[in-house]
């Protein structure tokens, strides 16, 4: 069954937009799935100026009676429909699920990103099966992103787990383990701050396509690959025991997600 996915965090600039591109490219690019990735962040959209995509018509015009089909566009295969930061027009964002309920036929994920605004979130995730959390390790991130988690929990849509991004000095941050302890929600991916995303974003190039020997796109291949059941192979520093115990605190926890794909498959 298709699902409509959203990656979610109340907290600004986390990293929603560029997750939600990249696990939309790497299940394109390496499990060959359909992908339609939606801009749903209706007040400040940007997946238009990371792909650059320079089109007329919007999501917006798709919620006020054009064609949804008319919105979508192509980019490093998979489609995509842009939103426009330009329109005027007064929209009701919670047609949202309407309008993609239609579309599930056609794909075989739908993948939302969103905006960090706590009223534009709440017809997002009635429109979402399913949601990612995105946080950074720290207190101030994380506490924000789970406010996102608490829509979710009152609007009984499923929260499939927390991807961790832009770790930068783990002495300094939460750990894994840390993050799950405090959330009660599995840690699905962890993605180091990156120098190479700065060339990412201003070649217009997701780093999955980029450079797929990167590390980012290792990580998000795994949680493609999970969210596609499919099994994951361990690195063999992985299996070096006298690691094991500092290993553990940043173990993600995919096997969860794998299991939750069969569950509603
Ligand atoms: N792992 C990473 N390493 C380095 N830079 C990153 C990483 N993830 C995201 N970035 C950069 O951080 C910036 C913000 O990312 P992004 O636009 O995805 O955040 P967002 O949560 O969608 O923001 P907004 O709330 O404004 O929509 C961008 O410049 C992006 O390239
Ligand atoms: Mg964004």
């Amino acid at each position: 069954m298709t699902n409509i996915l959203s990656f979610v965090s109340i907290k600004g600039g986390v990293g929603k937009t560029t997750l939600a591109l990249e696990t939309a490219v790497s299940l394109s690019k390496n499990f060959d799935k359909k992908v339609l990735l939606v801009d749903a962040n209706f007040s400040a959209p940007n997946i238009g100026l990371y792909l650059d995509l320079t089109n007329d018509l919007t999501l917006h015009d798709a919620l006020t009676g054009t064609l949804l089909h008319n919105t979508i566009y192509e980019a490093h295969g998979i489609d995509v429909v842009p939103a426009s930061l330009y329109y005027h027009k007064e929209i009701d964002p919670f047609k949202l699920k309407q309008l993609l309920e239609k579309y599930k036929t056609r794909y075989d994920f739908i993948i939302l990103d969103t905006s960090p605004n706590y009223e534009e979130l709440k017809p997002i995730i009635a429109a979402s099966d399913k949601i990612f959390l995105i946080t950074s390790p720290d207190y101030v991130t994380l506490q924000t992103t789970l406010k996102a988690a608490k829509i979710a929990k009152q609007q009984q849509t499923p929260i499939q787990g927390i991807i961790v991004n832009k770790i930068r000095s783990p002495k300094h941050e939460y750990n894994l383990k840390e993050i799950e302890d405090i959330s009660e929600i599995p840690v699905l991916a962890k993605i180091h701050d990156h120098k190479k995303m700065a060339k990412s974003l201003s070649t217009k190039t997701p780093i999955t396509i980029l450079d797929e020997t990167n590390t980012i796109s290792k990580e998000i291949e795994k949680l493609s690959s999970a969210i596609c059941g499919s099994p994951e192979k361990n690195g063999w520093f992985q299996k070096l025991l006298p690691f094991k115990k500092i290993l553990q605190k940043q173990k993600v926890n995919r096997e969860f997600l794998r299991q939750e794909f069969y569950r509603s498959s």
